[in-house]
C-alpha cells in the first residue's frame, strides 16, 4: 500500500559539505554529462531491464526520466534526491517503493561520480534522508540493498551501522543478469539521536 499522499518537499537538507535536494528540471543536463563520463565507474552495478531493452544512461535526455521522478514525489511513492558536494551536483540518491499501512518502509539506492568518490558524502547523505524519513515522513524502516561484490556501497551501511538482514538470491537485474544481494535495514526505534548525530559522534 503507498503512502496515500504527496510527500511535501523537504528543501535543501545539510550535513559539513554534503547537500541533498529534491531532482529538478534544471538537474537534467548535468546528470546526463555525469552519466555519460561515468560509464566505466557504474555500469557494473546499474539496474537493467531483464528483456536486454535498457537504455544506456547518460546517452539520452535525463528531461523525461526527471519528470517520471517527480511524479513519484506527487503519489506519495519515492523522494528522488539529488547529491551535492559544496553545492555542485555530484551523483543521485533514491528513495523508492514507499510503503505506507502497516508497512511504512521504503528503499534506498544510490550512486556518486567517481571524482567525489571517498569523501563521506554517500555515507552523509543517507544519513541525512534516512534522519527525514524517520522523523518527519515517519516511517519506520529504510533498507538497502548491496551485491555482495560491491565492497566500496557495503562500507556504507557498516559506517551507519545498519542491521544485516540476509542475503536474496537473484534479487535484482544488475549490469545484464539476475544478482544475489545482502539486505541491510534501518529501523527507527535503533535510529538514537539520529544517524548524521551518530556519524558526527564517529
Ligand atoms: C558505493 C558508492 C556510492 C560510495 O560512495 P562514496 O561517497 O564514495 O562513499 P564513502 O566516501 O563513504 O566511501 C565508502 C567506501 O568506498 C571506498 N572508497 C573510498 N574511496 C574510493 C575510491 N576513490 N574508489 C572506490 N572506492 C573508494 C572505501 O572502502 C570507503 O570506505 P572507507 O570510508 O572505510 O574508506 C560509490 O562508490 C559509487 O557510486 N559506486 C558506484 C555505484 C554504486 O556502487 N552504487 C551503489 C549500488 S548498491
Amino acid at each position: 500500500m503507498p503512502l496515500g499522499r504527496a510527500i511535501d518537499d523537504p528543501g535543501l537538507l545539510t550535513e559539513g559539505r554534503v547537500g541533498v535536494r529534491i531532482i529538478r528540471w534544471s538537474d537534467a543536463d548535468r546528470l546526463r554529462q555525469l552519466l555519460a563520463d561515468n560509464r566505466s565507474w557504474l555500469e557494473r552495478w546499474e539496474a537493467t531491464h531483464p528483456s536486454g531493452r535498457s537504455v544506456v544512461p547518460g546517452s539520452v535526455s535525463m528531461r523525461p526520466t526527471v519528470r517520471v521522478l517527480r511524479r513519484q514525489l506527487r503519489a506519495g511513492s519515492g523522494m528522488p534526491f539529488v547529491v551535492l558536494l559544496d553545492g555542485e551536483l555530484v551523483g543521485q540518491l533514491s528513495v523508492s517503493e514507499i510503503s505506507g499501512g502497516a508497512l511504512q518502509s521504503c528503499q534506498i539506492g544510490y550512486w556518486v561520480s567517481q571524482h567525489a568518490a571517498g569523501q563521506g558524502v554517500t555515507t552523509t547523505a543517507v544519513a541525512l534522508v534516512i534522519d527525514f524519513l524517520f522523523a518527519s515522513l515517519g516511517l519506520h524502516r529504510v533498507e538497502i540493498c548491496i551485491r555482495p561484490e560491491n565492497g566500496p556501497s557495503l562500507r556504507v551501511v557498516e559506517k551507519l551501522g545498519f542491521r544485516h538482514e540476509g542475503r536474496r538470491p537473484s534479487y535484482i537485474h544488475i549490469d545484464g543478469a539476475w544478482r544475489d544481494h545482502e539486505c541491510f535495514v534501518a529501523l527507527r526505534e535503533e535510529a538514537g539521536a539520529g544517524y548524521v548525530a551518530r556519524l558526527r559522534a564517529d
